[in-house]
């Protein structure tokens, strides 16, 4: 496990290079909210389909449109910037040799999205030299549109959003999430247990990228989840960081899964002395 840092930041770089050509911040957020505005579409486009199944999982299931959305975002991205790296959710993972890597989750809360819940999402994140450059997350039947690049602020259907203000423990709302896999399920009873008691309420919303994203609009003040991946938490991590608050992964392992916790900075340290106790 790795220590405690920043998402995008594996190794930072003393000084990063300048994007390439065609490849300037405002290109790349365009981009990304290019891909995640034509997959969004075409999830809801195709609403009827929700239920068409392509496998089946005990606490997870894997949706026709979840490859199809990962396959528009896809084709959007490469016309644009076709030697770029791209690794997606649905097993994508090409030119990993450049400068800049993509990162897409075609349908953030599938399983929401597969019952009629309205909370689900596309987000589309690019690295450049390892670090967070731009992000995208749409959600369509939210109709809540956030993005960000770095040095700018996040914004939410392009108005400008910042986090919560509040840095009293005990009246925060917290998200979290359960993962797909049983061993991430049973760790759940102690984790309600340490910060359930501590702050106002605890809730399972069901999108991570859009948990991140309710933080970063000051909806609530902290969200933390272990056993998520990158393609969750990539987007939504250089929003809030944008929007004034913090995003650090806690733990990573292999296959890109993460323990990652964001918040408004107001309560990080506290929230993250409580959820390490309940890190597996
Ligand atoms: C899932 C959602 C969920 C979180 C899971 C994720 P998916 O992503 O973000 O909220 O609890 O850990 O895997 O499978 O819907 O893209
Ligand atoms: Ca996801």
């Amino acid at each position: 496990m790795n220590a405690a840092k920043r998402i995008g930041e594996k190794t930072r770089p003393a000084r990063p290079r300048p994007p390439a050509d065609g490849a300037a911040p405002d290109a790349l957020l365009d981009c990304a909210v290019a891909a995640a505005r034509a997959a969004g579409r075409h999830a809801l486009r195709h609403t009827k389909r929700r239920r068409e199944v392509f496998a089946l999982y005990r606490h997870d299931v894997k949706l026709v449109l979840d490859r199809e959305c990962q396959a528009v975002a896809h084709g959007v991205i490469r016309r644009r910037f076709p030697d770029h790296g791209i690794l997606g959710e649905e097993k994508l993972d090409s030119n990993r040799a450049s400068e800049f890597l993509w990162i897409i989750d075609p349908i953030d809360g599938t399983v929401n999205f597969f019952h009629g819940l309205p909370i689900w999402c596309v987000s589309i994140a690019v690295q450049a030299q390892g670090r967070s450059a731009a992000g995208a997350v749409y959600a369509p039947e939210l109709d809540e549109f956030y993005t960000a690049r770095i040095g700018c602020p996040a914004l939410c259907n392009g108005r400008p959003i910042a986090v919560s203000a509040n840095a009293r423990l005990n009246q925060a709302l917290v998200s979290t999430g359960v993962g797909k896999q049983t061993r991430d399920n049973s760790s759940y009873a102690g984790l309600f247990e340490t910060l359930g008691g501590r702050i106002q309420k605890l809730r399972i919303l069901g999108s991570a990228a859009l948990d991140i994203c309710n933080v970063a609009r000051g909806r609530t003040e902290g969200f933390f989840e272990s056993g998520i991946f990158i393609w969750d938490a990539a987007a939504g991590s250089l929003i809030v960081e944008q929007a004034g608050g913090r995003a650090e992964i806690l733990a990573s392992g292999p296959g890109h899964r993460l323990a990652l916790l964001a918040s408004n900075g107001k309560i990080h340290e506290r929230l993250k002395a409580i959820v390490r106790r309940a890190l597996p």
